[in-house]
């Protein structure tokens, strides 16, 4: 029996130790519908078998030893998609955290939010909320919502409580608005993952994500699996990260903390 055909505890194939994990990995889970179009199936199962996906890769993400996810649910833009559309993917939150949460906490699992519960009808704006609360201890996975969420509209807001708070404009800096922002206790995203082929950002975590590596792949999100996740890291793991200075003086750096390997990570 070779390494790839192991099976763990929980009866998965086992696959190869990562060198380096990423601590915090952000995803754009793109191509539900046409996963489903391929198929000849409805949008909406699109939908719910990228929930399922989700629900596998949260666990993925705790095996391989993630510590803080992000996942982009809802966009400020998605408003602009078909109302049933817009009603199912609220509905889809609403299921998950009614079905899920418990799950979710024995998981160590914390959930939070991020982005607007203004515009958010009240009754699922209120079980965002209790989840987050009911979860705020769990230490294994930060699990950061991303629901009616927009970059822009995240820097915006950050800006307006800026100036409510009365900083002087000579005290702003980049560390303010990192501090004003909706994750501002957390490291920023070491990877950015987005499926089904698109090469965009599209206004996900785009001052978190000033340094963060990008992978992108043609599978569609619910066919991104455990093993294309963890393909994912590895391909993080043997990423340059330069953050704008030269490779020398990486490999200079990198030496004098461990002059021993000397090998840039
Ligand atoms: C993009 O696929 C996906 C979304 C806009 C929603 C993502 C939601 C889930 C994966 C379900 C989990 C949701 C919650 C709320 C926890 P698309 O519809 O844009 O696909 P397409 O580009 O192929 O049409």
């Amino acid at each position: 029996m070779t390494l790839m055909t192991k099976k763990n505890g929980r009866g998965q194939n086992h696959l190869p130790p990562l060198e380096k994990v990423p601590t915090h990995v952000a995803i754009i889970m793109d191509g539900n519908g046409r996963w489903a179009r391929q198929r000849g199936l409805p949008r909406s199962e699109g939908h719910r078998q990228g929930t399922e996906n989700l629900r596998r890769i949260i666990r993925a993400a705790v095996e391989f030893g993630v510590s803080i996810m992000t996942i982009y649910a809802f966009s400020t833009e998605n408003w602009s998609r078909p109302r049933r559309e817009v009603l199912l993917l609220m509905r889809i939150l609403e299921m998950v955290i009614d079905r899920e949460l418990l799950e979710l906490h024995r998981e160590g699992v914390q959930i939070r939010h991020i982005g607007e519960l203004n515009g958010i009808e009240s009754r699922l704006a209120r079980k965002v909320v209790e989840a987050c609360d009911y979860t705020r201890d769990n230490q294994r996975l930060i699990l950061n919502v991303a629901f009616n969420y927009g970059g822009r509209d995240e820097i915006v807001h950050a800006v307006q409580n800026i100036v409510r708070d009365g900083i002087p404009p000579e005290a702003i800096n980049e560390d303010t608005i990192s501090d004003y922002i909706y994750t501002s206790d957390l490291p920023d995203p070491d990877l950015i993952i987005r499926t089904s082929g698109e090469f965009r950002l599209s206004n996900f975590l785009i001052w978190q994500g000033a340094y963060s590596e990008i992978y992108t792949t043609e599978t569609y999100w619910p066919a991104f699996d455990r093993v294309e996740f963890h393909r994912a890291l590895a391909a993080y793991g043997r990423r340059r990260r330069r953050f704008g200075k030269t490779d020398e003086q990486i490999e200079a750096e990198f030496s004098r903390h461990d002059p021993v390997k000397a090998k840039p990570y």
